[in-house]
């Protein structure tokens, strides 16, 4: 009998499909729709300490290679998202789930955030956004090593809940090096590779303009576009970081192909952002049934069987 079961931080899942956070994950209602689908876990969208409405729009754009966006963290405040999963944790303890957390403004709202999650009932996990792209003249706070040091030793003197961080794409050797040097200094329960590949520009060929309203046009970059980015980041931070940090893998997963190479390359979940927003909470059937028909043609009857085991030619 196969099993699509993944283990993950200490809790084992039905399969390792989840939302990528920004993805049908605003209200309770989408959130309940993502517990009642096929996938094995959900995230919430990233909460900022107020409510935001967000960049204006059009803001976000399907494209035949994946979509653009720069949403801006529209979000309903982080009360409103840590109520919600005080209620789940207490109604529906056998769903786990993830809270993601962001901020608008920079450091101290993410110290502040996440004071507010270690004084709350909620013990979950939770995903700390180091790489939102769309906040205009802010930067993604991981593309800095030593702020996201810095930040780190600030929450973990005072954090105890377990958590982990969303990170933006690396594209160089050293880079990947510098930042699990720095996040192998914390007891971090996982990272997310990747956030979307942050200020492309798509241009419409019909009118020569941009497709999306806010900063001129550029926007984060997910879908089929970043797979190849993603697959190298999550192999990358695989090889470097301490084996008790696992790895979520996020970024171009369409098909149960993509999905069964995201875990070669050492991913524990799977999160799908883009393609759930073409398709809606179906794609999890679809992509359950597509990697289980993989892993029976191969003749595995689980995911670890062949998880973080890419070859290589040498
Ligand atoms: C938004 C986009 C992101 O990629 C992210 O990580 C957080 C927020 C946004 O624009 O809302």
């Amino acid at each position: 009998m196969t099993t699509l079961q993944a283990t993950f931080c200490g809790q084992t899942y039905d399969n390792p499909f989840m939302n990528a956070s920004g993805v049908h994950c605003m209200t309770t209602a989408e959130l309940d729709e993502l517990a009642n689908s096929a996938a094995g876990s959900f995230v919430t969208k990233s909460a900022t300490a107020d409510s935001r409405e967000g960049n204006p729009e059009p803001r976000y754009i399907n494209l035949a290679l994946g979509s653009i966006n720069s949403m801006g963290l529209p979000n309903l405040g982080l009360a409103y998202y840590l109520a919600d999963a005080i209620k789940r944790q207490t109604e529906t303890p056998d769903v786990p789930f993830i809270m993601s957390v962001a901020s608008y403004k920079g450091f101290d709202e993410y110290v502040d955030n996440m004071r507010q999650i270690q004084d709350s009932d909620y013990t979950g996990l939770v995903e700390l956004n180091l790489s939102c792209p769309n906040v205009p003249g802010k930067p993604q706070m991981a593309y800095d090593f030593e702020d996201t040091a810095r930040l780190l030793i600030e929450i973990f003197s005072f954090y105890t809940k377990p958590f982990g961080v969303k990170l933006p794409p690396y594209f160089d050797i050293q880079h990947f090096d510098k930042i699990a040097a720095v996040l192998n200094q914390f007891d971090l329960k996982f990272v997310n590779c990747i956030n979307s590949i942050g200020n492309g520009l798509y241009i419409d060929e019909a009118t020569d303009t941009v497709v999306i309203k806010p900063k001129g046009g550029f926007g984060g970059i997910g879908g089929e576009y970043v797979k190849p980015t993603a697959l190298a980041n999550v192999r990358a931070l695989k090889q470097r970081l301490n084996p008790s940090i696992e790895i979520i893998g996020t970024g171009g997963i369409l098909t149960g192909r993509d999905a069964y190479e995201h875990l070669l390359c050492g991913a524990s979940m799977l999160q799908v952002g883009t393609q759930l927003q073409k398709e809606g909470p179906a794609v999890f059937d679809r992509l359950n049934a597509e990697l289980r028909h993989i892993l029976e043609t191969k003749g595995y009857t689980s995911i670890a069987e062949f998880k973080g085991k890419l070859a290589t030619l040498d």
